[in-house]
């Protein structure tokens, strides 16, 4: 009998030809996030779910779905699924991995370099006609990357990524992380630092950590009273790692010299968020892993995923969220 599949978004090829070809899609075809009642009206009698991370995947959307046997998720963060009820249920849940920890890279140096040399201003002052004497001694003065301390809050992939760019501008590197991983300090040459001295000596501080009870509003009133005047918080890892409402406090305050961020507590940012008002930050609607590159390995990666559990292969180890459910349920071959 041909699988049924639930994809809550339109990804982008080679990834809904793949499951095309093997199983029934039911597919949103919508550019918005499906309702909680549209997944689980569309859920209802699926075999695998391909979701995104702006879907909750909770025990009453498997309830919806009995003979659920894969979650699939098109990003590399999970926390959006309620792994431990689907591992106890049987379901395999994967994700993308690595697949996009050097678009996310990029994008992070992209804000670095924005908010030290104050881009998005610039380029908002010529389009302004306000340019309007010629090359200046003094005008836009931004900071120096090269040479500076950039403070790495969550030394995974994405962060690991983050440190070989940063050797290129010949940063020096401090981490912060759960446990210390001496092979990649002497990889990347980058130095372990408590988060108290992170904060306190980085000129640019970059969050990667995943969003966790021990990361959620990691960073807070506290924390960013121990940055640096002339100091820059990067955000593109998850929105509630810093407590936002701090963070506006701070900016505004001049605490800090200012923000880039691509991730929010909530998203689409409020029309009300007082951050859209501030010349200090530069703000991107989460685009960390969006290349055309990225995401068509990242739909590639998430289907095949998919696919193995429908044909009782279990998936590459690499991309599997919940190994222990193997015990619970194990597949064929
Ligand atoms: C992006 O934020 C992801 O988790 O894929």
């Amino acid at each position: 009998m041909t699988n049924k599949v639930y994809v809550t978004r339109k990804i982008p090829e080679p990834g809904l030809s793949m499951l095309s070809k093997e199983c029934k899609v039911t597919l949103n075809r919508k550019s918005s996030v499906p309702s909680r009642t549209e997944i689980i009206r569309n859920i209802a009698g699926k075999d695998a779910l391909l979701c995104m991370l702006s879907d909750r995947i909770d025990a009453e959307v498997m309830d919806a779905a009995p003979d659920l046997k894969a979650i699939s998720s098109y990003s590399t963060g999970f926390e959006h699924i309620d792994v431990k009820e689907a591992t106890a249920r049987g379901i395999y849940v994967t994700y993308t991995a690595d697949i996009l920890a050097e678009a996310t890279a990029d994008l992070t140096f992209a804000l670095i370099l924005a908010c030290a040399r104050g881009i998005v201003n610039a380029d908002r002052y010529v389009r302004e006609n306000k340019w309007k004497v010629g090359w200046a001694p003094d005008l836009m003065l931004g900071y120096n990357v090269h040479g500076a301390t950039l403070g790495i809050v969550g030394l995974g992939r994405i962060g690991a990524a983050v440190a070989r760019r940063a050797r290129g501008f010949n940063m020096k590197i401090l981490y912060h992380n759960r446990s210390r991983n001496q092979q990649l300090e002497s990889e990347l040459g980058v130095r372990y630092a408590e988060l108290d001295e992170l904060l306190a000596q980085s000129d640019f501080v970059s969050i990667h950590a995943s969003l966790n009870s021990q990361s959620r509003s990691l960073i807070d009133k506290a924390k960013l009273q121990l940055m640096k005047k002339t100091a820059f918080l990067i955000n593109t890892a998850r929105g509630q790692v810093v407590n936002e409402a701090e963070l506006v406090r701070a900016l505004k305050g001049n605490q800090i010299a200012g923000a880039a961020l691509d991730v929010f507590e909530k998203e689409p940012l409020p029309r009300t968020s007082p951050l859209l008002k501030m010349k200090n930050v530069v703000l991107l609607p989460h685009i960390g892993s969006a290349t055309y590159q990225t995401r068509s390995k990242m739909a590639e990666v998430a289907a095949r995923n998919l696919l193995n559990i429908l044909n009782e292969k279990y998936p590459d180890p690499a991309f599997l969220v919940n190994p222990q459910v193997k015990s619970v349920r194990p597949l064929k071959n």
